[in-house]
């Protein structure tokens, strides 16, 4: 907004409500252009006044960034570069949102260690060929999709990580990378080409996205050792009966598995808490209860609430075993055809 448009809703706001305008006194510095702690290009809401917006600005570089800004947004830019200096005046900033801009891996060097208080870094959409570092050890919240990266670096020391966002990349192999992320809670490393399941996860991870890739086996006992593992997609991989052995997916802290769009033709056993079940368009030849429940009886049921079969020409409605129900006792959806 320029001072003119300013000006002119400020006429309006008193105009219209100036008992408003009165009970409040209207902070003049609710406009970032006119308060001196914004760089004069960008928006620092009075309502949140160690947040600087920077979006949609056509930015070739970084602006001037004052004292005091803890939050900084430069979404849908063309900034290519980061000076070395950029951020000498907030070295205490905590989130950097770059999204949308053009930046190089090679471009980056040394730019994020000296930012001590960091938490949120995200360069979602940029050009980016591998994972920036070092970063520092506040960290908790990195964000690096849709870039070009077929490289990771250590993420080394890195206590606080709690949340690691990889999807839309072109990693083919990590080899452990996120060893010692202790924190490590939420890792999505979907719509790359991985062939193989990454050794050394970290055993905290609640969530692991790994769909859309070309896994084709996994190694035995490899869920174990994720002991509150609760979310695990692997749909659109290459799995086939024959790369997976017998008990991969009993997993008892596991309540959701997608394992929609492989090359299955019959069901991986699962625990009986699991509640989300995705299974459609695989090569499926039969339903078995064992694959649901080990046995049956008044307390030992599945917990399975959704259980998606469609798309496995084989399995049809008169397929289903008659104690079927007996075992998938609190489903209230199940997708057949
Ligand atoms: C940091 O602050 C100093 C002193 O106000 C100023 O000269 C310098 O340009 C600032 N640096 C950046 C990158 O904004
Ligand atoms: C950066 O990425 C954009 C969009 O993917 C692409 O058009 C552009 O050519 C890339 N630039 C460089 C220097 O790689
Ligand atoms: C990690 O987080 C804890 C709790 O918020 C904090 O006390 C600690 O200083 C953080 N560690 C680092 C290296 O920032
Ligand atoms: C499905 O059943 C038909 C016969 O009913 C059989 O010819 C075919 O091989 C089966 N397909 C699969 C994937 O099991
Ligand atoms: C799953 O594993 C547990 C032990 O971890 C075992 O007791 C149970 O029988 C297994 N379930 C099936 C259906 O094999």
């Amino acid at each position: 907004m320029n001072l003119g448009a300013f000006t002119l809703l400020l006429a309006l706001i008193s105009g219209a409500s100036g008992q408003y305008y009165d009970d409040y006194d209207f902070p003049l510095s609710m406009y970032g252009q006119l308060s001196p702690n914004c760089a004069p290009e960008c928006n620092c809401p009075a309502s949140y006044p160690s947040a600087m917006y920077c979006d949609e600005l056509k930015l070739k570089s970084v602006p001037m960034v004052p004292p005091g800004i803890k939050y900084l947004y430069l979404r849908h830019n063309q900034i290519d570069h980061i000076d070395e200096k950029a951020f000498e005046n907030v070295t205490d900033l905590q989130w950097l949102i770059l999204d949308h801009n053009l930046l190089e891996s090679s471009k980056l060097k040394g730019i994020f260690s000296k930012l001590k208080q960091l938490k949120k870094l995200h360069i979602n959409y940029n050009n980016l060929t591998e994972s920036v570092g070092p970063l520092p050890k506040s960290l908790e919240d990195l964000q690096l999709t849709h870039n070009k990266i077929t490289k990771l670096g250590s993420f080394d020391g890195l206590v606080n990580l709690t949340f690691i966002h990889l999807q839309h990349n072109q990693l083919k192999d990590i080899s452990a990378s996120f060893k010692g992320l202790k924190s490590l809670e939420y890792l999505d490393l979907s719509f790359n080409q991985l062939t193989k399941l990454p050794s050394g996860l970290p055993t905290s991870l609640l969530t692991l996205y790994l769909d859309n890739n070309k896994i084709s086996n996994i190694p035995d006992e490899y869920f174990k050792r994720f002991k509150g593992l609760q979310y695990l997609r692997l749909s659109h991989n290459e799995l086939a009966d024959s790369g997976i052995p017998g008990n991969s997916f009993n997993v008892s802290s596991l309540l959701e598995l997608d394992l929609s769009y492989n090359k299955l033709k019959n069901i991986p056993t699962v625990s009986e808490n699991l509640e989300n079940y995705y299974l459609e368009v695989n090569q499926l030849e039969k339903l078995e209860v064992k694959s649901f429940c080990k046995i049956l009886g008044p307390l030992s049921y599945s917990k399975i609430k959704h259980l998606r079969l469609d798309g496995n020409r084989n399995i049809t409605q008169t397929s289903l075993p008659p104690n079927m129900y007996e075992c998938l006792r609190v489903a209230n959806e199940i997708t057949i055809t």
